[in-house]
């Protein structure tokens, strides 16, 4: 990686025009229903989740009686998804909740005009750095989202944010440690806004975390331990040798990377012996218990053609279910998957769920029109009518009293041989 020099990237790999918005057609709408799924567990054997992580997950989750990943843990590998129980009589209709982040203190350094030179399309903002190269906005509209997000992983975990069994330092005071200072050394990939790269380094005093993306979209005032750079991951990692990370972080990646080997490769060489990485991804897929599925045309229309074009860009979306598995291939050990399935809408009956459900809906919907415009206008050539005409079908599906649809997020982590000192 280097944080010089931007240039131009080349735009979608293929373009494979279509006319018209497509309404599915009773076979796709079959298809789509084949496609539902949404195992709820891992194969593998798990690792020793954070004792202290663990506990306060513990103690949380018997009040809101969610699945913890250490429950999670001990049920059978083999066992299926447990349905989601509908609330039948129940307050299904939206409440209203709170979501926000501390920052403060230290601010990081300027920004070169070419970095900040967006790209405007579709009405919505574009990267510069490397421009191209990323699909989704960098735009207000998509910052919302990515903090709204931020809350609903947090939420997930019952307000940590990691699972891997990280062995911190013991902090020396409650005053964060100068960026070079630090005995504990964090990376978060694709940091977005830095909303987690921040509430790390309130968190962890003792730890200096530097985030890096593609867009200078982070705060300028930050917490001492914490610095951003404007650097490309799909770039040869720069780092020295005695700049080794003890924890390296990705979330929501999918649809980022065009070569996954090399960059668990590369997340491997940079990382210490025995230190861990920590992917946290969504399904960018959509699944039902019933047959809602195959009631929701417009929205398996969409994941499937949203899909199919990430694969053509050559950044293909649906991709968090392979993470476990491109982990062991890059050679990490005790690598360990835990799946949780969410509503969109608040239509399930544990409250904890329903709560999900809220955020996720909203979340969703304004993924619909972060995902959609680039695209689909680039590789499917729609217009922007067609694009919206789409959008407003699926985010309809969304809001459908009837329709029991359900995303997953997933927490997947590995560790570097501890003998593996290069
Ligand atoms: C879906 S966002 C997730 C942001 C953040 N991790 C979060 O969870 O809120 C993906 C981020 O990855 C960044 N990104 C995509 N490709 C990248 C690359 N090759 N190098 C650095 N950042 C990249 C994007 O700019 C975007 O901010």
């Amino acid at each position: 990686m280097s944080s010089s020099d931007p240039t131009s990237a080349a735009g979608p790999a293929a373009k494979d025009p279509v006319d018209t918005v497509p309404v599915p057609g009773p076979d796709q709408e079959a298809a789509a229903g084949d496609r539902q799924g949404g195992a709820a567990t891992t194969e593998e054997p798990a690792p020793v989740v954070a004792a202290a992580v663990a506990a306060d997950v513990a103690d949380a989750a018997a009040e809101a009686e969610i699945e913890t990943p250490v429950e999670a843990e001990a049920r059978p590998a083999e066992a299926p998804p447990v349905p989601l129980e509908v609330d039948i009589d129940g307050d299904n209709e939206d409440g209203d909740s709170a979501y926000a982040s501390d920052t403060s203190s230290r601010r990081t350094g300027s920004i070169t005009s070419s970095i900040v030179e967006y790209q405007y399309e579709n009405g919505r903002r574009y990267h510069a750095y490397r421009s191209g190269q990323y699909v989704l906005p960098n735009d207000e509209a998509e910052q919302d989202r990515l903090d709204l997000q931020h809350h609903i992983w947090r939420l997930l975990l019952k307000g940590a944010l990691y699972t891997a069994p990280l062995k911190l330092p013991d902090p020396v005071s409650d005053v964060p440690v100068g960026p070079d200072d630090a005995a504990f050394r964090i990376l978060d990939l694709g940091c977005g806004t830095g909303i987690w790269a921040i509430d790390m380094a309130d968190e962890l005093p003792q730890a200096s975390v530097s985030g890096i993306d593609l867009s200078p979209i982070q705060p300028e005032w930050v917490p001492q331990n914490c610095r951003f750079h404007v650097d490309d991951y799909e770039d040869e990692w720069t780092y020295r040798a005695d700049e080794k990370f003890d924890y390296i972080h990705g979330r929501a990646l999918s649809g980022t990377v065009a070569d996954w080997a090399r960059f668990y490769g590369q997340v491997r060489a940079h990382l210490k012996p025995g230190a861990w990485v920590e992917m946290q991804e969504y399904d960018a897929w959509i699944f039902s218990d019933d047959d809602s599925c195959a009631r929701a045309p417009w929205t398996m229309e969409w994941v499937a053609k949203l899909d199919e074009a990430s694969s053509k860009f050559g950044k293909q979306i649906n991709v968090a279910k392979h993470h476990k598995q491109w982990m062991i291939d890059a050679g990490f050990e005790d690598v360990h998957e835990e799946v949780i399935r969410i509503p969109i809408g608040p239509w399930a009956q544990r409250p904890d769920l329903k709560e999900l459900g809220r955020f996720e809906r909203v979340h969703m919907q304004m993924s619909v029109d972060s995902h959609t415009p680039a695209l689909f206008t680039r590789v499917w050539s729609y217009s922007e009518a067609q694009v919206q005409i789409l959008m407003e079908g699926v985010k309809n599906e969304f809001r459908s009293k009837d329709l029991h649809l359900i995303t997953g997020y997933r927490f997947i982590i590995g560790r570097k041989p501890a003998t593996d000192t290069s």
